[in-house]
């Protein structure tokens, strides 16, 4: 796991590159996952955001959405977008990999998307420790095969990779699709604290 920021530049050029919305239409995804008005969404590493805007029109102005990034110059350029296209329940926020100024359980759903390999351990905790108790981290990544665009093979992580390294912080996975041709998506539920063992009535 290693990707530094992305410059303005290189991002626009590829994030939002147009066969993008073809590919990986972002708008498929948040309907398979539900994502519905007044929900507060946190994309981390949302790069140009993508997958942000659209969640934006869809949580409505009961909802926020949280597009997060430790790219300096791409949380100006999310808040120039935001501000022209008056995404007023859209915020920026600056991050770092190991911390995301956003306070605990703020979420219902924190988004992953073609970041878990270039980013570190501590970046997944902050993901997981906003996520309200049964909210729902998502991932998006590309699939380990060839494919005509997208980053090296060997950069990428498969399916039952990105499974266990998520797994291993504290999430459990209730549900995986394909959004379009070259990625799969995992869904993970933050279980909700289990009953003190004082509620329980014993058997005996
Ligand atoms: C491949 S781009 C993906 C952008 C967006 N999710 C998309 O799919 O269009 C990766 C983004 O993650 C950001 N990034 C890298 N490491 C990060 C970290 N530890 N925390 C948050 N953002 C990070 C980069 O600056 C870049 O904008």
């Amino acid at each position: 796991m290693h990707e530094a920021s992305w410059t303005r530049d290189d991002a626009v050029a590829t994030l939002d590159a147009p066969e993008r919305r073809a590919s990986q239409d972002p708008f498929r995804l948040w309907s398979r996952v539900g994502l519905k008005p007044g929900d507060t969404v946190v994309d981390v590493g949302a790069g140009t955001g993508f997958f942000s805007f659209p969640a934006a029109s869809l949580v409505g102005p009961t909802g926020r959405v949280y597009a997060v990034d430790v790219s300096e110059e791409l949380v100006e350029l999310l808040q120039e977008r935001a501000n022209r296209g008056k995404a007023e329940n859209l915020t920026p926020v600056l991050s770092t990999p190991a911390h995301i100024p956003i306070e605990d359980a703020a979420a219902d759903v924190t988004l992953l998307a073609n970041v878990l390999h270039g980013i570190p351990p501590s970046t997944v905790d902050e993901a997981v420790r906003l996520l309200r108790p049964g909210g729902r981290l998502v991932n998006v990544d590309w699939k380990k095969v060839a494919t005509p665009e997208g980053p090296p093979v060997r950069h990428r992580l498969s399916m039952e990779e990105a499974s266990s390294a998520l797994s291993s912080h504290g999430v459990s996975l209730i549900d995986s699709f394909d959004l379009g041709p070259y990625h799969y998506v995992l869904v993970f539920v933050r279980p909700k604290p289990s009953r003190l063992p004082g509620h329980l009535v014993s058997a005996e």
